[in-house]
């Protein structure tokens, strides 16, 4: 059976594309869902692609991914500087997790230096653009494949 792997996207990153582009870039999701179903291939991997504006929905794949998934990469967007709720439902999956951001939050307002999901996150991964999905999976891939060895 094929590891699942969880690539989960917060609120606004369905505008990707034509939002704020000088930031974000001009790929859309759908770029960013073909970069990260290449990346899983490569891994053989099955990818569970998805994004929502609500945190609950979050929440629900989070703990779905629980059941079903080795590992979770997540761009919480906005929820990550706020979100208790997607923090929790991380730290109950008990899985392996990357939070991703496409821009370097580090270089923006001072609000996007504090992440509530880091905590639960195993890696953090900013600044590469939507890469940085490629990045994340990858890295995954090989924690993956050391807690195996
Ligand atoms: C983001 C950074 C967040 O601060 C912001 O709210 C987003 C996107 C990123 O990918 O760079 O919506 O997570």
């Amino acid at each position: 059976m094929a590891t699942t792997v969880y690539v989960l996207n917060g609120p606004n990153l369905n505008l990707l594309g034509t939002r704020e582009p000088e930031i974000y870039g001009r790929a859309t999701l759908k770029d960013v869902e073909a970069l990260c179903r290449d990346a899983g291939q490569r891994h053989g991997f099955e990818i569970v692609f998805h994004q929502s504006n609500h945190e609950g929905a979050l929440v629900d794949w989070i703990q779905e991914a629980r059941r079903k998934a080795a590992g979770i990469v997540i761009n919480p967007a906005a929820y990550t500087h706020t979100s208790v709720a997607i923090l929790d439902a991380l730290l109950a999956s008990d899985l392996p997790v990357i939070e991703v951001h496409i821009s370097n939050v580090h270089a923006r307002e001072p609000f996007r230096r504090h992440s509530y999901i880091s905590p639960a996150a195993r890696a953090v991964i900013c600044g590469f653009g939507v890469n940085g999905y490629v990045l994340a999976i990858d890295g995954l891939a090989a924690m993956l494949a050391s807690s195996k060895g």
